[in-house]
């Protein structure tokens, strides 16, 4: 069946496979990047190959909440429902680490900007709907301070591990709570690793290694969005180094641990939002 799906951070590496797979399949598939001109030549290109399936491009630099929620509501204008967002967009090496909103970049980009995004277009998912955001095999204890970005100066695997496990922690979180505190039609929400050092962009600059096929990510990405086998995912971690669902970081599977970083990522947005 045709799926509408949202895939953040399309413009580069796994985000990039991803999108041409799934436009592949005849999906309508709607693109987002913080570059305009990367964002155009790849709707540009897409639109050259795609048969069936309909395609919209969305800016946002996500270090900036407040072009999350811009964001949010352009795609509420244009669809009536979304069957599937991929938190996919992210970053690990960065040249200045704070934002101007205060915030450590990597936390803003890789476990805030998504939450917000996720939250924003609730009115489109039911429960049929899926989240699948973007985990990794690095996960570190969050320290709330360096989520709030009263902490800074971590270094660059330190903030970016942190950043991974608060994405599956608040995973599980809006999981188990999706009823009592996201709506009765709340949608599905899984963590993925895609796969360990992957020959992205990311990759290259924080390893200088080549790195292993993009499509190791592609595919589980896809087959997170779409097939049966994550039907009854939801709260799970899947980890395709292991080709497995697993257990993620034991902080992930602490309930006060994970409601404490979604009440910070909560008070960030009202905060910001203020
Ligand atoms: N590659 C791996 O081995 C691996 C392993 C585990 C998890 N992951 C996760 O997989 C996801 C994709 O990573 P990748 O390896 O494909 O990296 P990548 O090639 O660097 O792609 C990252 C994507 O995120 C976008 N992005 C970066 N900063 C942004 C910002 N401030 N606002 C909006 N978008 C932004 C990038 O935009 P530009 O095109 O403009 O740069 C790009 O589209 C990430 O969440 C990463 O943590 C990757």
């Amino acid at each position: 069946m045709q799926k509408t799906i949202l895939i953040t951070g399309a413009t580069d590496g796994i985000g990039l496979e991803t999108a041409k797979k799934l436009v592949k399949l005849d999906h309508h598939v709607l693109l987002h990047g913080r570059s305009p001109s990367k964002l155009a030549e790849l709707q540009a290109q897409l639109e050259a190959v795609k048969a069936k399936g309909r395609l919209a491009s969305y800016v946002a630099d996500f270090s900036t909440l407040a072009s999350v929620s811009t964001m949010a509501e352009s795609v509420i204008d244009g669809n009536e429902s979304l069957d599937v967002l991929i938190n996919n967009a992210g970053v690990f090496k960065v040249s200045d680490t704070n934002t101007s909103e205060g915030l450590d970049v990597r936390f803003a980009v890789n476990a805030i900007a998504p939450y917000a995004l996720t939250k924003c277009l609730m009115p489109l998912f039911d429960s049929s709907s899926r989240v699948v955001n973007l985990s990794s095999a690095a996960q570190a204890s969050v320290d709330i301070d360096a989520l709030l970005g009263v902490k800074t100066g971590l270094d660059d695997m330190e903030a970016y591990a942190q950043s991974k496990l608060a994405i599956t922690m608040w995973s599980r979180h809006m999981a188990k709570n999706r009823v009592l505190e996201y709506g009765l039609d709340g949608p599905v929400v899984i963590a993925v690793n895609p796969g360990s050092l992957l020959g992205s962009k990311m990759v290259r600059e924080a390893f200088g290694v080549e790195g292993a096929d993009l499509t190791i990510g592609a595919d589980i990405l896809c087959r997170a969005a779409l097939s049966d086998e994550f039907v009854d995912a939801s709260g799970k971690y899947y980890d395709n180094d292991s080709k497995q669902f697993a257990a993620p970081h034991p902080d992930a599977l602490d309930d006060t641990l994970s409601s404490e970083v979604v009440r910070v990522i909560e008070s960030i947005l009202k905060d910001k939002a203020a």
